[in-house]
């Protein structure tokens, strides 16, 4: 039997009702048994300081050992303004630093997001894209997970409940599991 992998998910919302953080936890409930998906909330990670990057805060500290434990990434972004949000990419920041400390280098992550709009985060993707080729992460090329008009697929109880979308992020997971066996095996 092949070995577990760990996967650590985060989303880049800290809204209570977020579309975003529903399809994580649809992640969670859809992920293959060798799998472990764990969420990490990005609340309470402070904005990026350089000047206190050697002895950041607590909860920066909770995050970089949260990655270094994981086998592979997760990352359900939201579209602000045609780009990642700001949590987002502060967390990023955070947790590449200091500089030769980074512990995001050479995960492998899979990307997917959701949005009111019709686009579904494609724009935002793109640019989380950009952001992990500095970042040396291996980012999975597909399938491309975006779930547009997203309103109408995530009910008042924050459960993702459109059939289409729930197995998209199926077979999301198992590439991500076959990328990162693939890289692990050099
Ligand atoms: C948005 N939204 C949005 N949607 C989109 O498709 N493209 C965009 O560029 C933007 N820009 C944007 C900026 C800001 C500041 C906000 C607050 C919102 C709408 C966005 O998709 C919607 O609010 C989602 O619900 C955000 O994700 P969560 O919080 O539900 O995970």
């Amino acid at each position: 039997m092949a070995s577990r992998l760990s996967i650590l998910g985060f989303a880049g919302s800290l809204r209570q009702g977020s579309f975003n953080r529903a399809i994580l936890r649809a992640a969670q409930e859809l992920a293959p048994a060798e799998v472990e998906l764990k969420i990490f909330d990005l609340a309470g990670i402070p904005p990026f300081n350089q000047d206190l990057e050697k002895d950041p805060a607590i909860q920066v500290k909770e995050f970089k050992a949260a990655l270094r434990a994981a086998d592979a990434l997760l990352i359900a972004t939201p579209e602000y303004n045609f780009s990642i949000p700001g949590v987002l990419k502060n967390a990023l920041d955070c947790a590449s630093r200091p500089y030769g400390d980074s512990a995001l280098d050479g995960k492998p992550v899979a990307l997917m997001g959701a949005s009111s709009g019709m686009l579904g985060t494609a724009r935002a993707q793109y640019h989380l894209r950009q952001c992990c080729v500095f970042l040396n992460m291996f980012p999975l090329n597909r399938p491309e997970v975006m779930v547009p008009h997203a309103h109408e697929k995530i009910d008042a109880q924050g459960r993702l409940t459109d059939a289409a979308t729930r197995e998209k992020i199926a077979e999301l997971l198992q590439a991500l599991v076959l990328w990162t066996r693939r890289l692990q095996a050099g």
